[in-house]
């Protein structure tokens, strides 16, 4: 009998993935685990953007779940959808993202994982058309920002955007880094509800940058993943649909993870707008082939549901009035907080899901280690991460740290 062959030693000495050295995550992933792990009953967790309700659960939709009952009642096979994913569900987004310019054959769009597979896309096709582009992004943004525009090689610079301690947008700070700015070079703008700062543009603010922008020959891409959730669908994309007045090549990444509540199932979508309805059919067949890179194909599920909803006038009528109860709630709970404190006041005026409150980062860690509140270390907080019960806990928490 053969001794059976002994496999000793190993391949490249076990050091291969060392060159890797430490991961430097952003911390919102930290954040999440941290937050699972304490067993505290009391516990507040502010830290990831997910809607809560008033007992402090991420429900489901009402039409949401309808769908999905539709969906396994009719679904006949889970065959590959495409490319472009599913076409009717990019179609049925478009009067509620592209407004006015839902029929502008010049804007074509596909189906993505979520808002980040949107933003990874579309900063891969601004690579694969000019490798090494300046792409400049407000300080602070969302902490996955720079990460997937590093992830596809381009550069960044940086713009101020707003000043946390004094709770304002640097506006002419900012316009005067667009101003300085090149033909070509692409803007990271949020659509509406900032994250992390809840600070938006009001009207007159992205009339300027709208025409600085088209003046200088800047590329916008407009991340918009929060809509519905700030004033209502058409003033959250009132400043985008602004730029697709006055701009020829716009990219925008779109996310219904938040206002559809389907954050794991990831459903986004990518839209793009350039010169001519030809060459946008061109841009796209690029987009195609580099989505087919990334994942092939997107998953269906979620955006399957979405489509349900958005064609079933029972459904969408149902989920108008669910997006509106959640953006009331973020709105009450805003109001709640502003009214608690005088440097709480600004709170009142921002929109979405976040703001920042006036805290270092060591008295973020205290009110985790004290109280069993859990917010990023910028200061970052999801206003509407907690039940109404643990409202007055957290501000009275928050205005000890204020005193400390
Ligand atoms: C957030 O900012 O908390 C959300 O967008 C979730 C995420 O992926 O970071």
């Amino acid at each position: 009998m053969l001794d059976e062959p002994t496999m000793t030693g190993t391949n490249g000495g076990a050091q291969f993935f060392d060159a890797l050295g430490d991961v430097q995550s952003d911390s919102l992933l930290a954040l999440i685990a941290m937050a699972n792990a304490d067993t505290r009953s009391d516990k507040i967790d502010v830290g990831v953007g997910v809607y809560r309700d008033g007992v402090g659960n991420t429900p489901i939709l009402r039409a949401v779940k309808k769908a999905e009952k539709l969906l396994w009642e009719t679904q006949q096979t889970k065959s590959y959808i495409g490319g472009f994913g599913d076409r009717r569900y990019t179609e049925l987004l478009r009067p509620i993202v592209l407004g006015r310019h839902a029929g502008d054959d010049r804007i074509v769009g596909l189906h993505t994982p979520g808002g980040c597979g949107a933003l990874s896309l579309g900063f891969k096709l601004i690579a694969a058309a000019h490798p090494g582009s300046k792409v400049l992004v407000g300080t602070p943004t969302w902490p996955n920002h720079v990460p997937v525009i590093e992830a596809a090689g381009l550069n960044i610079a940086q713009y101020p955007y707003y000043e946390r301690l004094q709770t304002c947008i640097r506006f002419d700070a900012m316009m005067d880094a667009f101003d300085g700015a090149g033909a070509g070079d692409v803007v990271l703008l949020h659509g509406c509800c900032h994250n992390p700062t809840g600070a938006d543009l009001d009207e007159d603010q992205w009339r300027s940058v709208v025409e600085m922008v088209s003046r200088k020959g800047l590329i916008p891409l407009v991340d918009i993943a929060y809509q519905g959730l700030g004033r209502g669908f058409a003033e959250d994309a009132a400043g985008l649909h602004l730029l697709l007045d006055a701009c020829d090549e716009v990219v925008i990444a779109q996310s219904c993870d938040k206002n559809f509540g389907v954050y794991r199932d990831r459903v986004g979508s990518l839209f793009l707008k350039t010169g001519s309805a030809a060459a946008s059919k061109r841009t796209m067949d690029h987009v195609v082939q580099i989505a087919r890179e990334m994942w092939s194909m997107p998953p269906d599920h979620g955006a399957a549901c979405v489509r349900i909803v958005l064609d079933t006038p029972d459904l969408r009528a149902d989920w108008d009035v669910e997006v509106g109860e959640m953006r009331n709630r973020i709105n009450r709970i805003r109001a709640r907080i502003a009214g608690a404190d005088p440097r709480l006041a600004y709170i009142g005026g921002q929109f979405g899901m976040f703001s920042m409150l006036p805290l270092s980062p060591e008295q973020v860690h205290k009110l985790r280690d004290d109280h069993a509140i859990y917010m990023a270390d910028s200061g970052r907080f999801n206003v509407i991460g907690m039940a109404d019960h643990a409202v007055d806990r957290f501000i009275g928490a928050v205005v000890e740290a204020m005193n400390g």
